[in-house]
């Protein structure tokens, strides 16, 4: 039984200067595998006198309780141990101050188109989107352009590979128009909508971007007059500037969509800018044949439309004087848009 002593001491002393989970297994192995020293006794009782069997028996099993109970207790120590490890591997220090989350703010383009929103739908408008990729036919010859119309060029407009349901490329809506077509066809009169969004041209200098915004206007209804587009679109500039003062002239032009078509001017700057005028619009009396190609008798719907460019509105209401500002991710620029 010296034996016993002497192995139980020798398990007891690796058990506990073991620190590696792994090798705690192997030297659990060796005392109580199969073939593990205290394993060995065991076997070996047959061997004994009876009369010595039962002591030496029960010392043995005692003996194993015990290593196992220390066993158990080592591993838990190791478990521990690592835990804390890890824990203090990942330790945050929640005391120190946050980073916080970045304030953005609203682009200026999108802030003018937000106001613009709110004057039309205040007397009386609502407010449409329609996609950006748009057909031949919506773009142009529903609204009267003629097949040879030099804005149909590819030095003008973006063209896109694939074909619509005529056959024709699809393109990026060189204007808002297209949306009068969309919208008056879906809807019956009185219609009166407004429709701000992307639009794409082949164009690019400190007034032109290849993309910008534009707002289209529509009114159609059964005695809407050129009078009621100067009305609503006078209003319109004046409460945008927020000034009553402010001067609005509408001088003859063309488009194929208008009949008559106006350019719209609004006054602008003082002192020795005092008399300018600045282009803001295109606008006019919708064309007969383009009420037809609403789907509406134009004998019995009349009305008018208008297209503004945003960028325009946005540069004249902030005194920005190059339009690239707007789309150069410049946060010094865009931060001053509070
Ligand atoms: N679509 C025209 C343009 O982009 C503007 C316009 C809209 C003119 C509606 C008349 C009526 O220049």
């Amino acid at each position: 039984m010296d034996n016993l002593e002497r192995i139980v001491g020798d398990a007891l002393s690796q058990f506990s200067s073991i620190d590696d989970a792994a090798e705690l297994e192997q030297a659990k192995a060796r005392f109580l595998g199969k073939t593990g020293a205290l394993t060995e006794l065991l076997k070996a009782l047959g061997k004994l006198p009876a009369e010595e069997r039962r002591e030496a028996g029960s010392s043995i099993n005692a003996a194993k309780v015990k290593l196992e109970s220390a066993l158990a207790q080592r591993r838990d120590a190791l478990a521990q141990k690592q835990l804390d490890a890890r824990l203090a591997e990942e330790a945050l220090d929640v005391t120190l101050p946050g980073r916080g989350a970045g304030r953005g703010r609203v682009h200026p383009i999108t802030r003018t188109q937000d106001r613009i929103e709110a004057i039309f739908r205040s007397i009386g408008f609502e407010v449409a989107d329609g996609p950006e990729i748009e057909t031949d036919w919506n773009n142009f010859t529903a609204l009267n352009n003629p097949e040879n119309h030099p804005a149909r060029s590819m030095q003008d407009t973006f063209y896109v590979e694939n074909l619509d349901a005529d056959g024709r490329p699809l393109l990026l809506r060189t204007h808002t128009s297209p949306m009068q077509v969309r919208y008056a066809r879906m809807h019956t009169p009185p219609i009166k909508v407004i429709a701000p969004g992307r639009t794409y041209r082949v164009d690019s200098d400190a007034t032109h971007s290849p993309m910008f915004h534009q707002v289209e206007g529509l009114w159609i209804d059964e005695d809407i007059s050129f009078a009621d587009l100067k009305g609503v679109y006078t209003a319109f500039l004046r409460r945008f500037f927020e000034t009553e003062e402010l001067e609005v002239r509408f001088r003859p032009s063309f488009f194929p969509f208008t009949e008559p078509s106006a350019e719209i001017d609004m006054a602008f700057g003082a002192g020795p800018n005092k008399g300018k005028w600045l282009e803001i619009s295109g606008a006019g009396q919708v064309h007969p044949s383009v009420i037809r190609n609403f789907g509406l008798d134009p004998e019995k719907y009349i009305g008018f439309a208008f297209g503004s460019g945003m960028e325009r509105l946005a540069m004249l209401r902030y005194g920005i004087n190059d339009l690239r500002l707007f789309y150069d991710g410049d946060l010094r620029f865009l931060q001053q848009f509070a």
